[in-house]
C-alpha cells in the first residue's frame, strides 16, 4: 500500500512538473502552447505557436492539460520565469537571458544572454538550449513583441525575436493609445519571413538558419 502511494505521489509530482514547465511549446494533451501564463496560440502543423492570441477566462491560467485554461494554479504553464526554487541554480529572466539564484527566491541583478539561436530553458543542466525557431522558452515572449512594435510604432510585419529559423513574424498593430502585436507562421508554399522584404518567401534568406 505504502508503495503505491508513493508511485502515485512520484507519477503525480512527475505530471504536475510537466505541465507546468511547457511554455511557448505545443501540448500534445490540448493541441495549444502556452505563450504567457494566461495566454495561448494554436500550434501549426510543424508544432510552432502561431496566429490569434486567446486570453483565458478571469481568474484562471493557461495549462498544458486538454482544459488549457485551469483555475488550479499549480498546474499553470509558463510559470518558472524570474523563479528562484531553491533547486535550479539560476532562472530565466526573458526568453533569451538568465540570471544566477542566491537563495530560494531571491534572484541576482546580473543577467547573462544566451547565444544566438538559444532560448533560455529553466531546468536542471544548461539554461541555454538551441531553439532556432524560438519555441520552448521558459519566459513569455509577449513583452518583448509588445516592447518591438512599441520600438517600431507603426503598422505591419516584422521578424519575430529569436527565430533565427524565419518561420515567424510578428504583425504589429495599435491597440487604444498604445502598440501591441501577435505572432504568425508564414504559410507553407512560402514558409521563411525576409526581414528585407518584411514578406513570407518561398526561398530561405541567406540570414535564416
Ligand atoms: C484554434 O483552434 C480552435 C480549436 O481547434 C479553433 O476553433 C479555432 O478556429 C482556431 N483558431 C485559429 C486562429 O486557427
Ligand atoms: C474580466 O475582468 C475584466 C477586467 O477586470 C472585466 O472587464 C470583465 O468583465 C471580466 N470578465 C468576466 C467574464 O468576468
Ligand atoms: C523548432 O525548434 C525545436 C528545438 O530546436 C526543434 O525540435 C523543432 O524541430 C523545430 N521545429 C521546426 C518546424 O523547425
Amino acid at each position: 500500500m505504502q508503495r503505491q502511494l508513493l508511485f502515485l505521489g512520484f507519477l503525480l509530482a512527475t505530471l504536475v512538473k510537466f505541465s507546468q514547465a511547457e511554455c511557448n511549446i505545443c501540448s500534445s494533451e490540448s493541441n495549444v502552447a502556452c505563450v504567457s501564463k494566461n495566454k495561448y496560440q494554436n500550434c501549426s502543423a510543424n508544432a510552432i505557436p502561431t496566429g490569434t492570441v486567446y486570453t483565458c477566462p478571469n481568474n484562471t491560467f493557461c495549462t498544458g492539460l486538454p482544459e488549457k485554461c485551469t483555475s488550479n494554479e499549480a498546474v499553470a504553464s509558463c510559470n518558472e520565469c524570474r523563479k528562484c526554487d531553491g533547486i535550479i541554480p539560476f532562472a530565466c529572466t526573458s526568453p533569451t537571458t538568465f540570471a544566477l539564484c542566491n537563495a530560494v527566491n531571491e534572484i541576482a541583478s546580473t543577467e547573462y544572454p544566451c547565444s544566438t539561436g538559444e532560448v533560455c530553458l529553466s531546468q536542471i543542466g544548461n539554461p541555454c538550449v538551441a531553439s532556432p525557431n524560438g519555441t520552448s522558452a521558459s519566459c513569455s515572449y509577449y513583452a518583448l513583441i509588445d516592447d518591438l512594435c512599441i520600438q517600431k510604432s507603426s503598422t505591419g510585419r516584422f521578424p519575430y525575436p529569436n527565430d533565427l529559423s524565419c518561420l515567424k513574424y510578428v504583425h504589429c498593430f495599435r491597440k487604444g493609445s498604445t502598440w501591441s502585436g501577435n505572432s504568425w507562421q508564414c504559410p507553407s508554399s512560402k514558409p521563411f519571413f525576409s526581414a528585407s522584404t518584411s514578406t513570407c518567401v518561398a526561398t530561405k534568406p541567406a540570414t535564416c538558419a
